[in-house]
């Protein structure tokens, strides 16, 4: 397949900035989903501003935007609500107290009105922060070390985590119970001692597992859809089956519901799947765009915070921008009817991407659920991370992205990050995506 490859980035002035950044910055960027090496070639755009589901680049190109921050822009760039609600609270009050405010158990107590599982709930500031107390406070609660996480997935980039994300996996061991493999060097040895690594969404694979070493394993973490290798959805069956299998085990099994929180429903995934975790991690939609996220669960497991047992400090968590971002953004995704038109709109977008995949006669095919969706150039099913490797085509995505930018859509370079729609799309923006769409799929198709 040759290239369609025409001036794509538009952007200019992004590749000067970018060599200069690179002198003075490593890699140029401020986190490594920005990289080159993660698909942001020849340079990343540089942003000038966003408004609602439209992003500036620093020449004035605009674009719809489903890249949205990585998930955090649920409500679309500068929602105003959450941006005054931010501002007031700056201005009228301050902004790190190293005291409790009362608006904390007010954001408290709306988490724990959306999300079915939640009892209790503490804030911190990032997913990775999140994950890292969950695991911390299962292994404390069980008295057990060990963690199941799932090949593929992403945690957060802590060291007791960051394993077996996206490993090459002709050194990953076997299908059926992977090796950990570490994300890069610089990990203390013996992390991985406590990790127990498996394919997701193979019920008696994690049966066996939990036969043969559930005395030593403290918790089951998994994102309840798979949203760091592109799109997957669980089987129907396999949450209920990981909730049964735990709970018979005295496992804790912990949702990573950093991209589904607050996304998938305003109860999350757990909500919209209907399987209670004992613990859950909420990051990105939480905030509105403003750095915050919490974790949550029973209130027996979380006694151990409580009590002291397990800490969990931080200058910065709760801190008074984070609680106003949170308590404005909570109080948007609340109002009547608005998940159902963000389904709508979002349903709208899946369905159109599926039929000019059709139409076009491209081996493709979209995955998704609500405002999270991934397209998928594969003729086979994907259920995780190894069918991902072996049956998505890379080459097509990346000409697909290619395509779409240059045509004013953008969303993540990597066919294994996700397409996020916020409440700010409206029909009009899916049609000009499917617009787009429709031309690119041409394009790839006279190629192919
Ligand atoms: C499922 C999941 N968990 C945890 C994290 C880490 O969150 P943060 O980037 O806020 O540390 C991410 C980030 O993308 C994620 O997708």
């Amino acid at each position: 397949m040759h290239s369609i490859h025409k001036p794509f980035l538009r952007s200019s002035t992004s590749g000067a900035l970018f060599t200069a950044a690179c002198d003075v910055i490593p890699g140029g960027v401020n986190s490594t989903a920005r990289a080159q090496w993660s698909g942001w070639t020849p340079y990343p755009l540089f942003v000038e501003s966003g408004a609602g589901p439209r992003l500036r680049d620093v020449d004035g190109n605009e674009y719809i935007d489903y890249l949205l921050g990585l998930g955090p822009m649920i409500l679309g760039h500068r929602p105003p609500k959450v941006t005054q609600a931010v501002v007031d609270f700056i201005q009228q009050r301050g902004t790190v107290f190293a005291l409790p405010t009362a608006d904390e158990a007010v954001l408290a107590e709306k988490i724990i009105a959306a999300v079915p599982s939640i009892e209790q709930v503490r804030l911190c500031n990032t997913g990775t922060e999140a994950v890292l107390y969950a695991t911390r406070l299962a292994r404390a609660y069980t008295k057990r070390r060990k963690i199941i996480r799932f090949e593929g997935m992403y945690h957060g980039f802590s060291d007791g985590v960051y394993w077996s994300k996206h490993p090459s996996i002709d050194k990953a061991g076997p299908d059926e119970r992977p090796v950990p493999v570490a994300q890069g060097p610089g990990m203390p040895s013996g992390v991985e001692d406590n990790l127990i690594i498996l394919p997701w969404n193979d019920p008696q694979i994690l049966a066996d597992v939990i036969a043969r070493e559930g005395d030593s394993i403290a918790a089951v973490l998994t994102e309840p859809v798979m949203c760091n290798t592109g799109c997957i959805l669980p089987k129907p069956g396999y949450l209920e089956a990981m909730r049964e299998l735990t709970q018979q085990h005295g496992i804790l099994l912990i949702f990573d519901e950093v991209i589904t929180g607050f996304r998938v429903s305003l109860g999350g995934a757990q909500k919209h799947y209907n399987v209670r975790p004992d613990l859950s991690v909420f990051a990105k939609g939480l905030g509105g765009g403003f750095p915050v996220a919490a974790l949550g669960g029973r209130r027996e497991v979380m006694a151990l915070v409580a009590n002291g047992t397990v800490s969990m400090a931080g200058t910065y968590t709760a801190n008074g921008i984070a609680v106003a971002a949170a308590n404005a953004a909570l109080d948007e995704l609340a109002q009547d009817g608005l998940f159902a038109r963000l389904y709508d709109v979002s349903d709208r977008l899946r369905d159109g991407l599926s039929a000019v995949m059709q139409e076009a006669g491209l081996p493709a095919y979209v995955v998704g659920v609500g405002p999270l969706m991934q397209v998928w150039f594969a003729t086979q099913p994907i259920h995780n991370y190894r069918d991902a490797e072996r049956h998505a085509d890379q080459t097509m995505f990346r000409h697909w992205w290619e395509g779409m930018l240059e045509r004013g859509v953008l969303f993540h370079p990597g066919a294994y990050e996700n397409l996020f729609v916020s409440t700010a799309h409206t029909a009009d923006d899916v049609e000009q995506t499917l617009q787009a769409a429709r031309d690119t799929a041409a394009a790839l198709a006279r190629k192919a």
